[in-house]
This record gives C-alpha cells, sequence and structure tokens, in this order.
C-alpha cells in the first residue's frame, strides 16, 4: 500500500493520525507501517459511533436447564456414553487462551500465573492435570487445540514447552494464532503503540473457530476424525475438560451444543444467562437482564432465567463448519489499553481507558441450532481468575481450590 493510499483509508475513518509520525521514520519501519494499515480491517472502528445505542434484543423465552438431579440419576448412562465418544478419539478440547488479562495485570499470559502457596502451581498446570483425569479414565490422548494471539503465543509456547507441557503428550497439542482489532481512545481515536505500530488487541474469543479454520486445524480435526470440540476460557482453574458426563448428556440429547453452566448466586450476578431468543438459543449478558427477566418465575416457582454460562462449551464440529463464516455481532468493550503518549513513552494505565472490538463466543450459541444447558456444581467447577483479589480472584481461586483438596 503507498501512503496516500494508506492516507485516505485512514481518512475514511477519522484516523489520519496515524501517520503523525512518518516522516521522522526508517524506510523499513515506513513499510512496517504501511503493512500494517494495508491489513488491519478499519471497518470495526465503525462499532464505536453505534456504543450507545441500545442492543434489540429478539422475543426472549426461558430455556430450562438439565439440572443435576435429572443428571445424578442418569449418571451412568451419560458417563458410559461419554467415555465411549472420547474413546473413540472423537472429542477434542480447546482452550481459549488469548486475552490480555488486563484485570488480572500480569504481564505475561495468564496460563503462566503461579496460584501455589507452597509450591508452584500454574493456570496452565491446573487446567492440564484436569484433562489428564480424563486421559486416564479414558485410557486414551484427547487432542488439545490452544488458541493464542500475536501477543502471548510465542510466550505461551515457550513456557509449555520448558514446563514439558506439565506431562501432556506434546503430539496432541496444536496452536494457533486469533486475530487482532485496533484499540481506541476514549474520543475513538486508534492508539499508537510505537511511532510506526498501531496498537491492536486480540479481537474477541468469538473468532476462534474460524482462525481455527483459517490455521488448517478443523480441517485436521475433521480428518482425525474429531466430532466434538469442548470450547474452554483459561481463567477457570476448576474446569473439567472433556467432562464425560457432560459430554455423554450433550450426544444423548441430540442437541449440536451442550453449554455448562452455574445457578446465579445473585439474581444480579454478573454473568451471562441461557435463553431461547426467536426459538434458537441465545444468551443474554447481564447488562441486557430487564427486571422482568429477572423476576419471571418457572412452574417450580424458581427463577426462570438463572443459569449463568461459564464459558464450557461442547459444539459439534460439523455445525460449526456450517455457521463459520457467519457474521457474529461485534461488541465494544472497555479496557485497560497500553499507549505511546505524545513524548514518545509508554503509558500502562491503573484504569480503563478507552475501548477494544471483541466478537464473543457466547454469540456463536444463537448460531447454533439447539442447545442443552448442563448443570454443575458451582464450587466444584467454578473458580474463574480475572483479578487479584476479591469477587473471581487469584484469592477467591485458591480457596476453592483448597476446598477441593487441590494442593497449592
Ligand atoms: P475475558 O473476557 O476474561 O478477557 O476472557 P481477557 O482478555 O482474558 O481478560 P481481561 O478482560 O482483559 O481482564 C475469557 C476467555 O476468553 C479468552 C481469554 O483468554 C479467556 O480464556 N479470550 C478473550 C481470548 O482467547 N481471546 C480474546 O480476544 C479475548
Amino acid at each position: 500500500m503507498t501512503y496516500t493510499e494508506a492516507k485516505e483509508k485512514l481518512a475514511k475513518y477519522g484516523q489520519e493520525h496515524v501517520l503523525a509520525y512518518y516522516d521522522t521514520l526508517s524506510d523499513a519501519d515506513k513499510e512496517a507501517l504501511l503493512f500494517q494499515i494495508e491489513d488491519t480491517d478499519l471497518s470495526v472502528l465503525e462499532v464505536y459511533s453505534k456504543r450507545n445505542e441500545e442492543v434489540v434484543k429478539g422475543k426472549i423465552e426461558p430455556l430450562p436447564s438439565m439440572e443435576l438431579d435429572e443428571i445424578e440419576a442418569n449418571k451412568v448412562e451419560f458417563y458410559a456414553t461419554g467415555i465411549d465418544t472420547i474413546k473413540a478419539g472423537k472429542v477434542a478440547a480447546v482452550l481459549l487462551a488469548g486475552g490480555m488479562g488486563t484485570r488480572l495485570g500480569s504481564d505475561n499470559p495468564k496460563g503462566m500465573y503461579d496460584i501455589g502457596l507452597t509450591k508452584e502451581v500454574y493456570i496452565f498446570q491446573r487446567l492440564i492435570e484436569n484433562l489428564m483425569d480424563v486421559v486416564h479414565m479414558a485410557g486414551t490422548w484427547v487432542h488439545l487445540f490452544i488458541m493464542t494471539s500475536d501477543k502471548n503465543n510465542d510466550a505461551t509456547i515457550g513456557f509449555l514447552t520448558e514446563k514439558n507441557f506439565f506431562g501432556y503428550n506434546p503430539e496432541y497439542v496444536h496452536f494457533f494464532i486469533q486475530e487482532m482489532a485496533p484499540a481506541v481512545d476514549r474520543d475513538g481515536k486508534i492508539f499508537m503503540e510505537s511511532p510506526c505500530k498501531m496498537s491492536t488487541s486480540p479481537n474477541g474469543n468469538g473468532g476462534w473457530f474460524s482462525s481455527m479454520a483459517k490455521a488448517g486445524l478443523a480441517a485436521k480435526a475433521k480428518e482425525l476424525g474429531i466430532e466434538w470440540l469442548n470450547t474452554f476460557a483459561v481463567d477457570n482453574v476448576l474446569q473439567r475438560i472433556a467432562d464425560p458426563v457432560f459430554v455423554g448428556a450433550t450426544v444423548k440429547s441430540g442437541k449440536t451444543v451442550g453449554a455448562k453452566g452455574v445457578k446465579k448466586n445473585a439474581p444480579d450476578e454478573k454473568v451471562g444467562v441461557i435463553c431461547l431468543e426467536n426459538g434458537h438459543p441465545s444468551i443474554v449478558e447481564y447488562y441486557e437482564l430487564t427486571d422482568e427477566l429477572m423476576n419471571t418465575m418457572n412452574e417450580k416457582g424458581e427463577p426462570a432465567y438463572s443459569f449463568g454460562v461459564i464459558l464450557n462449551y461442547l459444539f459439534r464440529l460439523d455445525e460449526l463448519m456450517e455457521i463459520a463464516d457467519k457474521k457474529m455481532p461485534l461488541h465494544i468493550v472497555e479496557k485497560k489499553i497500553s499507549y505511546m503518549d505524545e513524548n514518545g513513552e509508554t503509558v500502562k494505565p491503573e484504569s480503563p481507558n478507552g475501548y477494544k472490538f471483541e466478537t464473543l463466543v457466547l454469540d456463536m450459541i444463537n448460531l447454533a441450532d439447539s442447545c442443552l444447558p448442563f448443570e454443575v456444581v458451582r464450587n466444584r467447577e467454578f473458580a474463574p481468575i480475572k483479578n487479584k483479589t476479591g469477587i473471581d480472584s487469584v484469592e477467591s481461586a485458591r480457596a476453592l481450590c483448597l476446598e477441593n483438596g487441590i494442593e497449592l
């Protein structure tokens, strides 16, 4: 792309300041900047001007969850189906580890965070240990796909290699890199990371399957005979991965997606709740939940929209391949974004200072044909680490690990 073409592209979105340092750059840096401008999809910036518009939802109705008593009553049968499916190599795991973990505030990938008290216990280690439980039960390795981003790929691979994948078989581990999107300040102007680089951030966890497909790994999964992908977040250290009972219940239900979830601990708890939207499975974010929905009761006299998702989904590969190219809503999210100030110094803000643009995995549920919400015991399976202290923190996750007999 030439300088003039770059200028025109930026002008269309009011971002000419990106070229402010152009004349001072070396030839190589000029080329790098022009390439980045060419390569970056600036149309995401259109969402900035719509950030205050209300999201219009379709008709919302309850989608009942399979609850603990029903799961317990059918556990043997579900386990048998699940373990057979895993033994047959039809289930793989997908770890979403491309996020920046800005709330936790560590410069390293979140999975490298050590939650140990008397010994080293890394988040990645906890997840691999949990997956190893299933490997032992099934007597077979489970393929593990790991999504990283440009910002943390080398550190993630380097760390896992150095730790010998915490005992996992590296032949069953496959990495792929997600895409990036520009990050903007409060006025919608793209931050600069350096004079020759726009500041970009991972574009959310919703693009995981298209990134996996672009890397050739969806085709590879198909070739390997994989039929189900269990997608999960890096930050829940009690996460059960490729859980045979969950797999069995989803397979037997005939639904195309299984979604693990917990009963909300308060009507206003900040988790998305599962529902039907215009007859399709969907998730209403906590800030979209109206008082009317919050107070709607089911036939048991319990809140009808009380089942919060925990980012642990089982997707049917065939359906993912069909929906891969469908457009997903783009969300604008307030975050802490490091940037270069007018003196050329890097600033690492203490509180949110701008916006990132993200697609979200929860929006994939709405593209699916059907979904089985599957209840899990909160204290046994949900210990997310978003912050250092307080709610959903290193502290709360440590307490839950200890409660579950995990040595730290
Ligand atoms: P979060 O929504 O907690 O985002 O991610 P985050 O970026 O990790 O953390 P904060 O908000 O900056 O503190 C939920 C899951 O989705 C993954 C994360 O790695 C985590 O497993 N994720 C998030 C991605 O893989 N890519 C992204 O672009 C965003």
